[in-house]
């Protein structure tokens, strides 16, 4: 390779609002293993096909440590905090099942599906309040809905009391959304580990039955893990899921309303088609794309390419969720599209979707997310048929182009 080659800049931009980059497609068809340069100079390899990001999600020769040389990182700010003492997010085997699996058993679907009167319950509260203010004015979904029903369910699973929810959900709004400056972000992040620090002391003291209380007994007093270990797991389990599922829950609500006759299908029938639907949303939409990166331990061969030991993969999960290779009609949206073929739909594995991911650090909360949106989707356009939105599709203010797919603001009326 000559040093004057130049790589094409990235993250590619969304050409309009949640549309994924134009560049993905030509890239499955022309060069789908290629080298994209960062915003610090580094050229990782960028996979684009299904069938690649699979092997490059399994392959164990690869890490997740981001404090390897070379691991891709997406702005200064991520190679901060890719210094931090890492939670299992950030962790390769042995190591990163050690810590999953404490818990993983809150997540599983057995435990989701016992959490689901819950969820519809704080589902149903919020409706009824956001229902009771009236919609004269166009009401923004995002405060009222979008954003307290992932966080509420959160903080109940990890044991916060009831009256702290409302003041820890605009703490992690103003740290994950960008409303606030990079100082506020900073500030807010630290109440939420102060916070966290606090709860883990009170339930040394006084286990409840929640996440934190079983990290407390089963692992921080046996000696398993440190104090500040519970807190950074507790602080992830807080946050990571945030984001996704505020976006997740708003694209569900506009994309449904962008296809009035998959809506029309929807309301006829939501009971059946909550769970398609939901799968379809998560494979059309990737809230997460940035997530899927690794970095060579070694030198490896890859679709036909040599990786050398310490250069950094991004794998680009969103495309996949778009290879035409596993998908038909890919760019289509279709509610149908998992439902099977003697039942009049596609028959298509919703499986593949890579939304949450792959192999062993696909997410571990998937069940939780799915059975939330499910529930958040399938309530709102049932307790609110004529739902809408208050302004012109395009009138929509999107995140900035570079960035994960997401809205700022949702105005609607009923
Ligand atoms: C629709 C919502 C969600 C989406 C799209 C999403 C997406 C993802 C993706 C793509 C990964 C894989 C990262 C990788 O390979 O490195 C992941 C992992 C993870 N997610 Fe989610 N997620 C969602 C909801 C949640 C929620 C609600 C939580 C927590 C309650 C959560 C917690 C996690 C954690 C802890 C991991 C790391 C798993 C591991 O490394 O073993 N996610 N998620």
């Amino acid at each position: 390779m000559s040093s004057t080659t130049t790589y094409p800049s990235f993250p590619f931009a969304r050409p309009r609002a949640w549309n994924p980059p134009a560049e993905y497609a030509k890239l499955r068809a022309t060069e789908p293993i290629s080298r994209v340069e960062l915003w610090d100079g580094s050229h990782p390899w960028l996979v684009v096909k299904h069938k690649d990001i699979i092997n490059v999600l399994t392959d164990d020769r690869l890490s997740k440590q981001r404090n390897r040389p070379g691991f891709p990182e997406m702005s200064a700010g991520g190679k901060e905090a890719g210094k931090a003492k890492p939670t299992f997010v950030d962790m390769d085997p042995p190591d990163h099942m050690r810590q999953r699996s404490m818990v993983e058993p809150l997540f599983d679907w057995p435990a989701t599906e016992k959490l689901r009167p819950h969820i519809q319950k704080t589902v149903d509260d919020l409706l009824d309040e956001m229902i009771k203010g009236g919609c004269e004015v166009g009401v923004d979904l995002i405060p009222k809905f979008a954003l307290p029903v992932p966080s509420y369910i959160i903080y109940g699973i990890l044991g916060v009391p009831f009256e702290d929810l409302a003041f820890l959900t605009e703490q992690a709004a103003i740290r994950s959304n960008g409303s606030g400056t990079a100082t506020e972000a900073s500030e807010a992040a630290k109440t939420l580990l102060d916070y966290i620090g606090s709860l883990v002391d009170k339930r040394t003291v006084e286990p409840k039955d929640d996440l934190i209380s079983k990290l407390v007994t089963e692992q921080v007093i046996p000696g398993h893990i440190k104090h500040e270990d519970a807190v950074q797991i507790a602080f992830l389990m807080l946050v990571a899921g945030n984001a996704t599922m505020v976006t997740m829950i708003n694209l569900g609500i506009v994309t449904l309303l962008q296809h009035p006759s998959q809506l029309l299908k929807f309301k006829a029938d939501p009971d059946t088609l909550i769970k398609p639907f939901v799968s379809e949303l998560c494979r059309y939409h990737v809230a997460s794309a940035m997530a899927t990166r690794r970095v060579a331990k070694v030198d490896i061969e890859l679709g036909g390419h040599k990786i050398k030991a310490g250069e950094g993969i991004i794998a680009a999960t969103q495309s996949a969720s778009r290879d035409e290779d596993v998908f038909s009609d890919p760019e289509t949206f279709d509610i149908l599209r998992f439902v099977e073929k003697e039942k009049g739909g596609r028959g298509e594995d919703w499986h593949a979707a890579m939304g949450y991911g792959w192999g062993q650090h696909r997410c571990v909360a998937e069940s939780l997310a799915r059975a939330e949106l499910e529930i958040a989707l399938a309530t709102i356009f049932k307790r609110l048929p004529d739902l809408q939105l208050a302004i012109p599709f395009e009138e929509i203010k999107w995140s900035p182009a570079k960035k994960d797919v997401g809205i700022l603001e949702l105005p609607v009326t009923w």
